[in-house]
């Protein structure tokens, strides 16, 4: 588990956040889905540059992420910052609609397409239009489905179904996935010639774990849009509760944070300002309370009894005060510790 150091910053909002070489915040609608996107950690403020680059250019992109991490947000973000900030923004969980299910409502159906098609539908891509259509879930696809997905990505058309008349599609295509799809396609779950196409611009987004100085940040900002919500707008996140939450390792990433703060917050007494150490789940208490050093008693010992000799510049019966033995045991212990 790779840590970064937990200074304490102020939040950095990614609408402040430096910009070199991308676009110019121009509309509200970009300016609002940056302010909604946290970032405060190397790794975030790295991640935001490069999806800042990216939306411009309007290409295809692929989001891989733990589940939580933000993958839909910087979906959001990436359409708002892109050429077509107006057209539509039109997302389809792949993963959760059985295939038939699934091919009717991407590409929609003609009239007497099937039993119950009493009239045409226009299908997610259409309704795309020339916004972008988020592909979430992708790794879940059949092969079947992976198929016509690379054609229609191939041909820039398709049919509805029950259609002979080719639609063309000019929607930006975005996908997501919490697998990696690389090892899908090594596992031979997914295409090849598919994870290629859609694999152009591949963003990594980092689990909450690895970049902790989003932690205090990201809490803090969705501190404020929780207790507004339910009517509490001047809670606070108290030191003990911060500190804690830094320490904690997130499986469930942002929408864990997300979710312990609105319990917090709904379950909070009326009297109480801040959330405490007290008011977060058992969990993050517990994670929190296990010591992170790796250090064994005796080097523990070692360490105080040797910072107490330098605190009192030697002077054995004043050491020997402090630490709560005589001068003699102090004396036995720095012939053992070699001190
Ligand atoms: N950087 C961030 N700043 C502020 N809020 C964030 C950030 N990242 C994620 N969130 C919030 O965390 C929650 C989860 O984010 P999101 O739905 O984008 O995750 P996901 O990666 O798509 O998860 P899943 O794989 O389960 O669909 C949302 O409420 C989102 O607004
Ligand atoms: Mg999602």
């Amino acid at each position: 588990m790779s840590r970064t150091p937990k200074t304490q910053r102020t939040p950095r909002k990614a609408a402040s956040a430096p910009s070199s070489g991308s676009t110019p915040v121009t509309s509200p609608l970009a300016a609002a889905a940056l302010s909604a996107f946290v970032a405060n950690d190397q790794l975030s403020l790295k991640l935001l540059e490069t999806a800042r680059r990216v939306a411009i250019t309007g290409s295809i992109v692929l989001i891989h992420g733990e589940s939580g991490t933000g993958k839909d947000l910087l979906a959001s973000l990436i359409h708002y910052l892109g050429p077509r900030p107006q057209e539509p923004l039109v997302k389809i969980d792949c993963a959760s609609l059985p295939h038939d299910l699934l091919e009717s409502e991407l590409f929609g159906f003609e009239r007497g397409a099937f039993t119950g098609a009493s009239q045409m539908k226009r299908g997610r891509f259409e309704l795309a239009g020339n916004g972008t259509l988020v592909l979430d879930g992708v790794a879940s696809l059949s092969l079947a489905m992976q198929a016509k997905l690379l054609r229609v990505i191939e041909d820039r058309t398709f049919d509805r179904l029950g259609g002979t008349k080719p639609v063309r599609v000019s929607a930006r295509i975005i996908a997501l996935s919490n697998v990696d799809l690389a090892a899908a396609v090594a596992a031979r779950a997914f295409r090849e010639d598919l994870f290629f196409r859609l694999n152009v611009v591949p963003l990594e987004v980092p689990p909450l774990r690895e970049r902790t100085d989003d932690i205090g940040a990201i809490a803090t900002n969705l501190l404020m849009q929780i207790s507004d919500t339910h009517g509490r707008p001047q809670l606070r996140l108290a030191p003990d509760a911060r500190a804690a939450l830094s320490a904690y390792s997130f499986p469930g990433n942002v929408r864990e944070l997300r979710n312990m703060l609105e319990r917090a917050v709904v379950t909070l007494p009326a009297s109480q300002s801040q959330i405490t150490f007290d008011d977060l789940p058992r969990n993050v208490r517990n994670a929190s309370a296990v010591p992170q050093s790796k250090q064994t008693l005796e080097e523990l010992e070692r360490d105080y009894i040797a910072e107490i000799l330098d605190y009192t510049r030697g002077k054995k019966s004043k050491a020997a005060d402090i630490l709560g033995i005589t001068r003699k045991t102090l004396l036995e212990k720095r012939k053992k510790y070699g001190l």
